[in-house]
């Protein structure tokens, strides 16, 4: 579906008019296996077992299921006003599936008013074929809505590249042989006219997942690391595990190995410790995360740890950076304290899933076990996302460019000024 030049990696949403499969990201990196969606009520089941998840991946799978409902009529409408009444009422049902990313109420609402315009002017007056127009506009929308997804990202990762790399400042000093992993010997593209200067390729950090995964290809923070791999500017990526769900450690860590990007998994306990040796050793120039929803004054909802994230790489002056298209942008939430946040059950931490290694330290792909890491009877809290505030953003990566810090608060009036109208 959609521009196939510009796709590359991995898939977690295949698409084709009338068929919707979806990778079982619960299963990887042991097992590839995509699961047919060809109702909303299995979207939802999907999306609330995050066999996928990704704020843009979730909004996605949601509208193109609807989609597969109306190209097979599952809808029986024989009027636009019951169809639009149906695509109203499974849009208001998948809107209960997860409820923190905004990227799926933003889907709802413009599907929606593009499933009422379309009762509106279709010109038959032919109940029959009218309907038709209906379905038809919905299913156009929610392939647009896949389609924009990975131009957004590509876009995101060019900007979030170059923002970056304009951050290194040129060393004219003579290049350490030492440290020649970490210096470019030659110019890297775009700098032909500085012969003598070395510039610094940047090791940055990343939480959670936010690759081809997590939407419908290359990603965001994701997608920025891998363009500055692309372009030459990336030293190392170090990824967290991200407890509980371990969305690095299972997703992420799979990305950057298929990749073939220099990278090494870390737990979220080990990020103190790598930042403190930033001067001496591992050099992160920045921390680069997604982001669930960004409320009107900057503050974000993200995977649960990356608050403290930002605050560590505050206290060791490395930057910190949201990737986020802007329908991650909500403006009519104020500040972070109006975002609700998802609570997910206790066994996401008192248990984990994984294929058995045998005694040699194969691993037994096909061999898959739940396994008890804990008292079963502790209580446990289990929020899914945390709200960073805007004072510890550095700048917000958007499809539009950079929006920078002015004091404590992002101003996206610049970038989608329609939203404030
Ligand atoms: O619970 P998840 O795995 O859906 O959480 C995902 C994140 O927090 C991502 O950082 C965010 O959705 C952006 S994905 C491009």
């Amino acid at each position: 579906m959609g521009d196939e030049s510009k796709r590359t990696g991995l898939e977690a949403i295949k698409y084709q008019r009338g068929k919707l499969q979806v990778l079982d990201q619960l299963r990887l990196p042991h097992e590839f296996v995509y699961d047919d969606v060809e109702t909303c009520e299995e979207s939802f089941d999907c999306i609330k077992a995050m066999r996928v998840r990704g704020a843009p991946a979730i909004a996605i799978v949601a509208a193109l299921a609807l989609a597969v409902e109306l190209d097979h009529k599952k809808d029986g409408a024989t009027s636009t006003e019951d169809l639009v009444k149906y695509i109203d009422k499974r849009l208001d049902y998948l809107m209960g599936s997860r409820p923190t990313a905004v990227d799926l109420s933003n889907a709802i609402k413009l599907l929606k008013k593009i499933s009422q315009n379309a009762a509106h002017i279709s010109p038959s007056a032919d109940q029959s074929t009218a309907c038709a127009d209906v379905r038809l506009a919905y299913i156009e929308g929610a392939e647009k809505i896949l389609e924009d997804d990975l131009t957004t990202n590509l876009a995101i990762g060019r900007y979030g590249a170059e923002y970056l790399r304009s951050l290194q400042k040129p060393h004219s000093v003579p290049i350490d042989e030492t440290d020649e992993l970490r210096y470019f010997t030659t110019s890297p593209p775009g700098t032909q006219g500085l012969p003598d200067q070395a510039y610094r390729k940047l090791s940055v950090l990343t939480h959670c997942n936010t690759g081809s995964l997590a939407t419908s290809g290359h990603g965001t923070a994701l997608g920025i690391i891998r363009s500055l791999h692309k372009m030459n500017y990336l030293d190392h990526a170090f990824c967290t595990e991200t407890r509980p769900y371990n969305q690095g450690s299972r997703l992420t860590a799979f990305e950057l190995v298929y990749e073939e990007i220099p990278s090494t998994l870390i737990t979220d306990s080990m990020a103190g410790a790598l930042f403190a040796r930033r001067k001496t050793e591992k050099n992160i120039a920045a921390v680069i995360v997604g982001a669930d929803r960004v409320a009107r004054n900057g503050d974000t909802a993200n995977k649960i740890g990356t608050y403290s994230l930002a605050i560590l790489a505050k206290e060791h002056g490395i930057k910190f950076i949201v990737a986020a298209p802007t329908t991650s942008i909500d403006i009519e939430t104020e500040t972070g304290a109006d975002i609700k946040i998802e609570d997910r059950v206790g066994t996401e931490l008192t248990q984990i899933s994984g294929a058995v290694v045998g005694k040699d330290g194969t691993v037994d792909v096909g061999n898959t076990a739940r396994v008890a890491i804990a008292d079963q009877r502790i209580g446990v809290w289990n929020p899914a996302f945390d709200v960073t505030p805007a004072k510890y953003i550095d700048a917000i990566i958007t499809e539009k460019g950079e929006v920078l810090r002015y004091k404590d608060m992002f101003n996206f009036m610049d970038i989608m000024p329609e939203k404030f109208k």
